[in-house]
């Protein structure tokens, strides 16, 4: 049996953290994996969060089973963090997920149900998990423009002529705020003109926001997804807690599908319930609790929003000092960008064989495509990657 498997893709984000973890040299950088990590280099279990466990610990009767979609609290929670209101509730389907990556897939397997010849289409580039999914479910897929190599801003004429080749029925994949992997973003203008090209050729939109408080705050991040939700009939939301709750590991996301109305809502929760079964039945809980708990209690929400903001504005911060002492150090302003840039990455916007060097020879990690983490970053690091870029002719 086993003997007629054939080896799969290696994920490059995935192989570049073993990599990392196996180089010897104690001044190797980490600007790999999308995790957050404090100055120290630790990622930490924020304080909402640990004091959420610790009175779920305290207080939990019952590890019984939930629901198929999930707790309907985890739900309501998420639904106002993310939507905040933007379109009435009863048009909202939603079930919870192991991750934004049983987000993304619960909804790519929702499209299939209903629209099985409808492309996907998604940003190039987009993070690689997006593509790897839709090809494993043999889905038809298509690329629109996001990035001006040249600029390292958006590519905006390029997504909006490509956008016009979209069919009606079709999916446009867009990233709900900090763009990944380049860090670059629609400016509000840009975003009613996409929506505008969306809502012309007939084609529904699918927003994966996984970084919702890591680019100009939690509110002003969800601000593309509520004009987004408002603007169309069915969208589909995939919201990640993995990065602005550090609870990575414990796998909590959640997919919702918004509606015409109650009786097509009612059609999509039952199918998006059907599909967590089919898939793993119950979606994971623990994590759910803990982000419910602290979306629900004013005192543990007014914690994690604090310490949310804090890791916001470091991360804002080293990009402007890299941006600044790139600045120094090129006598020229051409990697400005990076303090334009918002959330956890930058495209640096050098090829493959550069960001190879700087690897081999300075033990500087990030994703092939020249995708930084800006959180890998320190004081101490900053000026030795500023160096490297600019030794290394980028
Ligand atoms: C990333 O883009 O690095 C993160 O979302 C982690 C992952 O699963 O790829």
């Amino acid at each position: 049996m086993f003997a007629h498997l054939s080896p799969q893709p290696k994920d490059k984000i995935l192989a570049l953290m073993a990599a990392y973890k196996e180089d010897p040299r104690d001044t190797k950088v980490d600007l790999g994996v999308g995790v957050y990590k404090d100055a120290s280099g630790n990622t930490p279990v924020m304080r909402a969060v640990k004091a959420a466990e610790r009175r779920l610990v305290d207080e939990q009767t019952s590890k019984a089973y939930v629901g198929l979609a999930g707790d309907p609290a985890f739900s309501d929670a998420m639904i106002d963090l993310v939507l905040d209101g933007a379109v009435a509730r009863e048009r909202v389907a939603a079930v919870a997920t192991p991750g934004g990556t049983g987000a993304i897939r619960q909804g790519l397997e929702l499209i299939k149900l209903a629209a099985p010849d409808a492309t996907v289409w998604i940003s190039n580039p987009t993070w690689p998990n997006h593509p790897s999914i839709i090809k494993y479910l043999d889905m038809p897929m298509a690329e629109y423009r996001y990035f001006d190599e040249a600029t390292r801003g958006v590519d905006f004429d390029g997504m909006l002529a490509d956008l016009k080749l979209v069919k009606a029925g079709d999916v446009v994949l867009l990233h709900g705020c900090c763009h990944n992997p380049t860090g670059a973003n629609l400016t509000a203008d840009q975003l009613q003109q996409a929506i505008s090209a969306i809502k012309d050729v007939g084609a529904m939109p699918f927003v994966d926001i996984a970084y919702q408080g890591f680019g100009d705050g939690l509110d002003a991040d969800g601000a593309a997804t509520r004009a987004i939700a408002a603007s169309f009939d069915n969208v589909l939301i995939a919201a990640s807690c993995s990065k602005n709750f550090g609870v990575y590991r414990e796998r909590t996301g959640i997919l919702m599908a918004i509606a015409r109305n109650q009786d097509e809502r009612d059609l999509a929760q039952q199918n998006l319930s059907y599909l967590n079964r089919q898939n793993y039945s119950f979606p994971p809980d623990h994590g759910a609790r803990v982000v419910t708990m602290i979306l629900t209690d004013p005192v543990l929400r007014a914690d994690w929003e604090a310490e949310l903001e804090d890791t916001r504005l470091g991360m804002l911060d080293l990009r402007q000092q890299l941006a600044s002492e790139l600045r120094r150090l090129s006598n020229s302003d051409r990697f400005d960008f990076l303090a334009t840039h918002r959330g956890m990455f930058s495209r640096l916007g050098t090829t493959p064989e550069k960001v190879e060097k700087l690897r081999a020879d300075h033990g500087i990690y990030m994703v092939g495509d020249s995708r930084m983490n800006i959180a890998g970053l320190n004081a101490d690091t900053i000026p030795v990657l500023a160096k490297a870029i600019i030794d290394s002719g980028i």
